[in-house]
């Protein structure tokens, strides 16, 4: 499951709190919400299917009560209905819990539970958490170790909020692979799945560790291990403001974040690379760099694609062979070495499989690197090392800044490690520096060009089918503009190398299915316009991304996307821009849910 959690502790009326924060974390998951408050008369329980929109119109009367917790859910076990929606409550309903995560023993604790009398009103695994602790409870005084020892019977994961009626101002948080923190308030505390949920009312957060169970006061955390042995976890203070994690104006969160990366790779670059001398600061020396032998990139999704798109350039800079791997496949079946490098790239730095790749790569003695964009996340606390995208908070579920910042810092990473390895010079490296420090102007010269991406988009926002073609360091964008297209649009979008097509994908192709070629930055690109012209002999529009400068282009093309002149080592992040705007317009066109497209959440927190 990946869910969003909230829980309230105070002064103030719990419910508005928890409706706002589950407001905020609903790009974890939007199949149903749900919200449990103590007041006087014992806990009140609301849920409802479908979005938090729906959760609050339920909200008639607003109960007193200072202390609750909410849930929006991703569903994993069980269908989307009210029974399966959280909050979930033991027999008694005294004890009422919210969980994101997947209890992997659940059959067997189900069994026994229900041997023993318990009656399970829902079909999740979530459910059992509340009958573990209430049998827990009984030969307990304090309300925490019965969590605790519940907890324990527990394989899987989980960060999951429990409340008590008969502990009335208390709630108790606990995590094992799957994210939750606290914001820690001024006689109020909160705890949520990420700060987002946190920020308008506390900029100090806890990131609690695999095994923390905090016990949360309106006065008070305390966090202790799973056997109740006392932990100290530092206060953080968050450098995002609430502005920055809101849409500022623009009608979807994609648009915002698209706009957002010119100065996200300002963001990206800022102090780690210096304009007067070659030197690249991102926190690597010597000892990062000797013995290496090979480097594996992996990454799930667009943050894989950031990978594929990386790995031509690494290779030329450190002169190592470097894969690029799927992080479901590569936990399976990966061979990390000792002496390789591994470097995760993550989002998020939630995302369970990439997670599991990397601590099987530890396992084998690899060092692990990670590129993420989330301070405090899961990743930043296996990693060797880790270099920050500093792209700010992405909310839209289509990733978009966190790709090319991705890609920046990858650049930087394959720099640093040349200049450790000393495998090219350092003209080169100031060289490429210099890319580096344009690239945001650039970005936002190919943004500007958004009028001509709204036209192209509007021919194939009527269509079934879309192909994407690009060689060598193109390839990947197309994959990565066809994974756009396709995941906010549902327009069918494929990505191939243009030199694959007519091994079988022109079959497929006719004058209603418009292809999309990159030519732009491309060493091979006569190869790719025969390409072109073969697609145009079947009858099939083609829109092509090319230079400003390019004037062969046209003559095959029906449409070309103007792209900046630019060096070739920069040039696929811009026309990745391009292609994300794309997506966007088809989408819009076609009245689809942008921020949150139909079965997917932001965060994979489960395999
Ligand atoms: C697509 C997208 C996903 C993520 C993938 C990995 O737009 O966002 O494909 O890239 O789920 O997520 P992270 O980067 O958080 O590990």
């Amino acid at each position: 499951m990946m869910c969003g959690i909230i829980g309230y502790v105070g002064y103030r009326s719990a419910v508005p709190i928890i409706v706002e924060g589950l407001k905020r974390l609903e790009y974890r998951g939007y199949d149903s919400a749900g919200l449990s408050v103590i007041s006087g008369s014992g806990i009140t329980l609301l849920r409802a299917v479908g979005p938090v929109a729906g959760l609050e119109k339920k909200i008639t009367a607003l109960s007193a009560g200072a202390c609750g917790i909410g849930h929006t859910r991703w569903a994993t076990m069980g269908a989307v209905n009210e029974e399966n929606a959280h909050p979930h409550s033991d027999c008694t309903g005294k004890i009422h819990i919210v969980h994101n995560g997947i209890i992997e023993n659940f059959g067997e604790l189900k069994a026994g539970l229900e041997s023993r009398g318990h009656l399970f009103l829902s079909q999740t695994d979530s459910e059992a958490i509340a009958h573990l602790i209430e049998e827990e409870s009984a030969g307990c005084d304090s309300f925490a170790d019965a969590v605790r020892r519940a907890l324990k019977k527990i394989r899987g994961s989980f960060a999951t909020v429990v409340l008590c009626a008969s502990n009335p101002d208390t709630l108790i948080a606990a995590r094992h692979e799957s994210p939750l923190l606290i914001g820690v308030g001024d006689s109020e505390n909160l705890v949520a799945s990420d700060a987002t949920a946190v920020l308008s009312h506390t900029d100090r957060v806890i990131y609690l560790e695999d095994g923390d169970v905090a016990t949360i006061t309106p006065n008070s955390v305390s966090i202790s291990d799973m056997d109740g042995a006392g932990v100290c976890r530092e206060i953080v203070k968050i450098e995002w403001s609430l502005d920055e994690a809101e849409k500022s104006g623009y009608e979807h969160y994609m648009l915002k974040e698209i706009n957002e990366q010119p100065s996200a790779i300002r963001e990206a670059i800022m102090g780690r690379i210096s304009p007067a001398e070659p030197i690249i600061d991102i926190g690597l020396g010597e000892e990062d760099a000797s013995g290496l032998k090979a480097i594996t990139l992996v990454g799930c999704g667009t943050s894989y694609y950031a990978g594929l798109a990386a790995r031509h350039f690494i290779e030329r800079c450190t002169g190592l062979p470097v894969n690029v791997e799927i992080a479901s496949e590569y936990r399976y079946y990966g061979m990390p070495k000792s002496g390789d490098l591994v470097v995760a790239i993550t989002q998020s730095g939630e995302t369970a499989d990439t997670l599991a790749a990397v601590k099987q790569a530890k396992k084998a003695g690899a060092r692990v690197y990670a590129v993420t964009n989330v301070i405090g996340s899961t990743i930043t606390r296996i990693a060797d090392r880790v270099m920050l995208t500093r792209a700010g908070p992405e909310i839209s579920v289509a990733s978009t800044k966190a790709f090319t910042t991705q890609m920046v810092v990858l650049q930087l990473l394959a720099l640093r490690l040349s200049q450790l390895t000393g495998n090219i010079s350092a003209k080169e490296v100031a060289d490429h520096s210099s890319h580096l420090h344009r690239l945001s102007r650039l970005v936002q010269e190919t943004l500007e060009r958004r009028d001509a991406v709204m036209q192209a988009a509007s021919g194939i926002a009527e269509k079934t089918a879309a192909f994407y073609i690009g060689r060598g360091q193109n390839y990947p964008i197309a994959l990565e503009g066809a994974l756009k297209l396709k995941e906010i649009s549902y327009v069918h979008a494929e990505g191939f190398a243009a030199g694959e097509l007519k091994h079988g994908p022109l079959a497929l192709i006719d004058e209603n299915t418009p292809i999309v070629a990159i030519v732009a930055g491309d060493p091979t690109y006569e190869k790719t316009l025969s390409n072109i012209a073969e697609i145009k002999a079947r009858g099939s529009p083609v829109i092509a991304l090319a230079f400003d400068s390019d004037t062969d282009v046209e003559k095959q093309a029906d449409i070309v996307l103007r792209i900046p002149d630019a060096p070739f080592d920069v040039a696929p992040l811009l026309c990745a821009v391009t292609l994300q705007l794309l997506a966007y317009y088809v989408a819009k066109a076609r009245g689809c849910s942008i921020d949150r497209p139909r079965n997917l959440a932001k965060s994979v927190t489960v395999e």
